[in-house]
């Protein structure tokens, strides 16, 4: 299927294009009525990640609505953690929780490394659907979470600030923490490429948790895995986004991704130094200026641009777009991008 519009793809490939593309972190669900209309008619959001065709709907709406230049899969980082073993309900106004975590190596060895097409096939046949329902109009992103952003919700249990019982783990055990994280590396391997073969454009890494570990438990514990997932993607372009990793910059330039994704913090001529110039970046507006007046949207993002200029860039938030955000805000966001 020849796409209509292959701006992303292009940025993603370091190539020229007429103009900026732009999408946004988590613009699928959240912040639209249609997503929350059609999710009130399931039990929750489980059973409408696990329902292919409503999976497929939702994932098409902001391209309807908000005229995105790509569209996110509607899934969520934590179905690989399910697959692998560890049950999560999504508890409402609170968020994910597992009931039984990882604790001993014991544990680790009674987690499978599921083939994606039984255990994940949910999301895999919601790519399907989405990409018979685009028809072309727009790319499809596939995503995971990062070894490392996964490990901290295996062994924490839930969210948390500071997700220090996962970074005691790293110290007081470093050899099952290794043994957790090559199963969840070799499981998104898998994954990702399924994904790839049902036909997502490009794959995207969350790494949300990354800020939290030190560089040294960066380059010891999350980089490493990042980069054997990368090194296994060949056939589409990659995007890497670690929120925090500001310390990491120029270690990520070197892993055998297409696109680095850039928080807020991260000021974009910095980081292009950093990371060099072969890269494509993405970002990276503070999601909290959607809370401002569209003239000062219009003014923050032109800003936002101007700092990318001359080199691939992808436009985006600095991290996913907040619940409590008007679609009108993320419009005018939208079309500042397209009329740069
Ligand atoms: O980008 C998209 O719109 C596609 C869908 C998507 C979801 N989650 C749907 C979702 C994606 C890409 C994610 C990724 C995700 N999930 C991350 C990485 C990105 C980031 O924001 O840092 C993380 C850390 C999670 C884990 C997670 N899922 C949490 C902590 C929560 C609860 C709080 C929240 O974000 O709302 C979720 C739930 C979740 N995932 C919702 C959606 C639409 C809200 C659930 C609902 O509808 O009630």
């Amino acid at each position: 299927m020849e796409l209509q519009n292959d701006l992303i793809i292009r940025a993603a490939k370091g190539e020229k294009t007429e103009r900026t593309p732009v999408w946004l972190m988590r613009q699928a669900g959240r912040i639209l009525k249609e997503y929350r209309d059609v999710r009130a008619n399931l039990s929750g959001f489980k059973e409408l990640v696990e329902t292919a065709e409503r999976a497929a709907e939702v994932t098409i709406q902001p391209v309807d609505l908000l005229h995105v230049d790509a569209a996110i899969i509607f899934s969520d980082i934590l179905v690989v953690p399910e697959a692998m073993g560890l049950t999560y309900q999504m508890i409402e106004q609170r968020g994910p929780w597992f009931e039984k975590t990882i604790q001993s190596l014991e544990d680790v060895n009674q987690l499978i490394v599921p083939n994606p097409y039984e255990h994940l096939n949910y999301t895999l046949e919601a790519i399907k659907i989405t990409k018979k329902e685009l028809n072309g109009r727009v790319p499809l992103i596939g995503f995971a979470g990062a070894p490392w952003t996964i490990f901290s919700y295996m062994v924490e249990g839930s969210g948390s600030k500071t997700f220090s019982k996962a970074k005691k783990m790293l110290y007081t055990q470093p050899e099952l923490s290794h043994a957790l994280l090559q199963k969840i590396t070799d499981t998104t391997i898998l994954y990702l490429k399924a994904q790839a073969e049902c036909g997502a454009d490009i794959l995207q890494i969350f790494d949300s948790w990354a800020g939290i570990l030190s560089p040294d438990q960066y380059n010891t514990f999350a980089l490493p895995y990042i980069a054997q997932i990368c090194d296994a993607i060949q056939n589409v372009p990659v995007t890497v986004f670690a929120k925090g990793a500001f310390f990491a910059r120029e270690e990520m330039g070197k892993l055998n991704c297409r696109t680095i994704g850039l928080d807020w913090n991260m000021d974009p001529i910095e980081s292009r130094k950093l990371i060099g110039n072969n890269k494509t970046l993405q970002g990276n507006l503070d999601p909290c200026v959607l809370y401002s007046s569209f003239s000062e949207i219009e003014k923050q993002t032109k800003i936002m641009l101007d700092k990318f200029k001359g080199l691939p860039h992808i436009a985006n938030l600095g991290h996913g777009v907040y619940p409590d955000i008007h679609p009108d805000a993320v419009r005018c966001f939208i079309n500042a991008v397209k009329s740069y």
